[in-house]
């Protein structure tokens, strides 16, 4: 069902409370706390700026880091609040408090076109339990709910589902808007061949999600350590890698599933595997393994030089590539070449390229490609579970159009 938007509002005068994701990644430098990348506030602005040239007064809510319902200074937003303010030329009127005094003093002086940001919502408790009589106070600071927290939109929290049910009208907003459009519609009819490459150590992690894009996909890409529990359901040899030998039984049954469904499944046919033990480092021998197997001792953390090539050659052939999770240990450097390679291959490829959030982000950040991608999520958690066909709370709550 397809939701309000943002765009269908008539906003003039109104008190437009915005849930945003700003949980940024931070680093503490001299005890205080620094933001190492701003992305969520920046694909934020596009909300935020049109709401604020409309008329509203723009309220936002968001969380950050998991404060477990206690204030806690290191989850403070009073440093977004800061950066928000330079990203929007314009002055940020930041609450202490989320429903309290400081909230309502700061709601209650804003103008047309004013920027106000809430004290993290998860300083309270009742916010993780989407207790309605929070979900009430935070809805009474505002007139309209718009959501363009996509990255915490499958928590059913009171800021992020909850509040809807106070407040006339629940849209949402232009991030959440693109989202959607990219990883729920764009994938429901993908221009073909749609390749999709999927990495990560965990099978169980990602079962559903492959399940889920087994109806869809005409090729699935496995990478990362989830590769050698597909070797053990096959009886390749793994050696000392990564392994979920509780998994095997369900590798075995994604392997008959890809059969019956007609999907190409490819998984490495060779691997660059060290002598190291797992957390891995750099310094130890490598090389690179035989077909299909990973030497006696030595543990698989990349697809080898034929898989990279294999890989490279269905990208370049595709019509959409999605991907999610990186095909070995890209963190350290002499591991990060697979990942490296496939990530070019996806940005210089023809296909629409999306990247599903987490740890292929990072990557594709890394290695300086994220302006050629066609869509990158600003979603970990949420965009798993969208690509595994779920509905998310904090879209089902709002109003349909
Ligand atoms: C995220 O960073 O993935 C979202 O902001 C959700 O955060 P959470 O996992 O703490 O709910």
């Amino acid at each position: 069902m397809a939701k309000l938007s943002v765009r269908d509002l008539d906003v003039q005068g109104k008190r437009v409370l915005v849930r945003v994701d700003f949980n940024v990644p931070t680093e503490e430098v001299d005890g205080t706390q620094r933001i190492t990348d701003d992305t969520r506030i920046v694909e934020s602005l596009p909300t935020i700026n049109a709401l604020r040239e409309k008329g509203a007064k723009v309220i936002l809510m968001a969380h950050f880091g998991r404060p477990k319902g206690k204030p806690n200074p290191k989850y403070s937003l009073a440093v977004v609040a800061e950066r928000l303010s330079k990203r929007i030329n314009a002055p940020v009127a930041f609450a202490t408090d989320t429903v309290g005094e400081s909230a309502k003093a700061v709601v209650a002086t804003m103008q047309p076109g004013d920027v106000a940001l809430l004290e993290n919502v998860r300083f309270q408790a009742e916010e993780e339990a989407n207790d309605p009589e929070f979900a009430k106070q935070l809805a009474s600071l505002g007139d309209i709910y718009v959501n363009d927290a996509f990255g915490a939109a499958h928590r059913a929290h009171a800021s992020t589902a909850g509040i809807a049910a106070f407040l006339p009208v629940a849209a949402q907003g232009l991030l959440m808007e693109k989202e959607l459009k990219y990883l729920v519609d764009e994938l429901a009819t993908p221009a073909r061949p749609f390749v999709v490459i999927l990495g990560g150590s965990k099978v169980s992690s990602k079962i559903t999600v492959i399940k889920s894009l087994m109806e869809k996909a005409d090729t699935i890409l496995i990478g990362g350590a989830m590769a050698y529990t597909f070797y053990l359901a096959l009886g390749y040899p793994v050696g000392k890698s990564m392994v979920e030998a509780d998994k095997v039984d369900l590798a075995k049954e994604i392997l008959a599933f890809a059969k019956e469904k007609g999907v190409k499944f490819l998984l490495p046919v060779d691997s660059i595997e060290t002598q190291d033990s797992f957390p891995f480092k750099a310094g130890l021998p490598t090389q690179v393994s035989g077909l299909n197997s990973v030497t006696d001792g030595w543990a698989g953390v990349d697809i080898g030089p034929a898989t990279t090539e294999l890989y490279c050659q269905e990208i370049a052939n595709a019509g959409t590539v999605l991907w999610n999770g990186p095909v070995g240990v890209f963190e350290v450097e002499a591991f990060a070449n697979g990942t490296k390679v496939v990530g070019e291959a996806v940005a210089n490829s023809k296909a629409k390229s999306i990247v599903g959030g987490g740890d292929s982000v990072t990557a594709v950040k890394q290695f300086g490609l994220a302006d050629k991608m066609t869509f990158i999520s600003t979603g970990g958690g949420a965009s798993l579970e969208l690509l595994e066909g779920r509905e998310l709370p904090g879209v089902a709550a709002l109003t349909n159009k």
